[in-house]
């Protein structure tokens, strides 16, 4: 993928929807792991918050700050040439209420240089996804699972209540957000929204009929630790790569054969 390549933008993902072509989107945290899924092709990379367990550590993702999500939102949208750069609205700052969230997203925005913002919820946040929508801030509402109310939801659960889905995507949409993330959704449910919807819906743990799918990258590259969830398709084990590299370096410092005299200054 060359840098000349056009800009992803709204209409672009919207235009992909209608011709059928299906939009991929993977979690980025860092520059160099953001320009190798750019330069792969990556239509849109997410700095999701996720990163509070895959790269903190932390067991669930309530614990990130807005500044750390700024932080990692800057890394990434350095790296972006063609890809779109959304970054998401940490616990709690994209459930403050319209004037508070409006004045977080902005600075994401302002000091990340991303393009779109993502926030949990659906009805619920349709007066704030309306007011940052008018304010400029391209948004993308996360229904079905949403791991911020973990807590309040009993657990990283399938989410089968239909109606509240279809409530959520609908209002979501008519408040003005550009693309609607489903987490954890039956396929049937996830199918009936995207064809219903006029927005493109990008799944993760939704089946195979969303307008784009997204993954954690490091699930996907077999980088994480412990399990993974079922909706995971590692695509190679990246883990056992480093690994066996960390070895071969360790047994070549041990044994003196690095570095060698090309390896040395004269
Ligand atoms: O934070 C994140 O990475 C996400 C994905 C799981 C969609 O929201």
């Amino acid at each position: 993928m060359t840098s000349t390549a056009r800009p992803v933008t709204i209409a672009t993902l919207k235009k992909m929807k209608e011709e059928g072509k299906r939009i991929s989107m993977l979690t980025a945290y860092d520059f160099t792991m953001a320009s190798l899924l750019e330069q792969a092709g990556v239509d849109v990379l997410l700095v999701g918050d996720s990163l509070g367990m895959v790269v903190q550590g932390h067991s669930t993702t309530i614990p990130v700050t807005l500044r750390e999500m700024i932080y990692h939102g800057t890394m990434v949208a350095r790296a972006a040439k063609r890809a779109m750069v959304v970054v998401d609205l940490p616990f709690p700052h994209g459930q403050l209420g319209v004037n508070k969230t409006l004045i977080v997203a902005a600075r994401v925005m302002k000091q990340t240089g991303c393009h779109a913002v993502k926030l949990e919820g659906g009805a619920e946040q349709a007066d704030t996804i309306a007011a940052m929508v008018n304010a400029g801030i391209p948004v993308i509402a996360h229904v079905g699972l949403r791991p911020q109310s973990v807590h309040a939801l009993g657990g990283y659960k399938v989410q089968r209540d239909a109606d509240k889905l279809q409530r959520d995507a609908m209002a979501a949409q008519q408040a003005g957000a550009f693309c609607i993330l489903m987490e954890c959704v039956p396929q049937d449910l996830a199918k009936l929204i995207t064809d219903s919807v006029a927005v493109p819906t990008i799944g993760i743990g939704a089946g195979p009929h969303c307008d784009g799918q997204v993954l954690v990258t490091n699930d996907l590259l077999g980088l994480t630790v412990g399990r993974v969830p079922k909706f995971v398709r590692p695509m190679t084990n990246l883990a056992e790569q480093i690994q066996s590299a960390v070895e071969h370096f360790n047994s070549e410092v041990r044994s003196g054969s690095f570095p060698n005299a090309n390896e040395s200054f004269d």
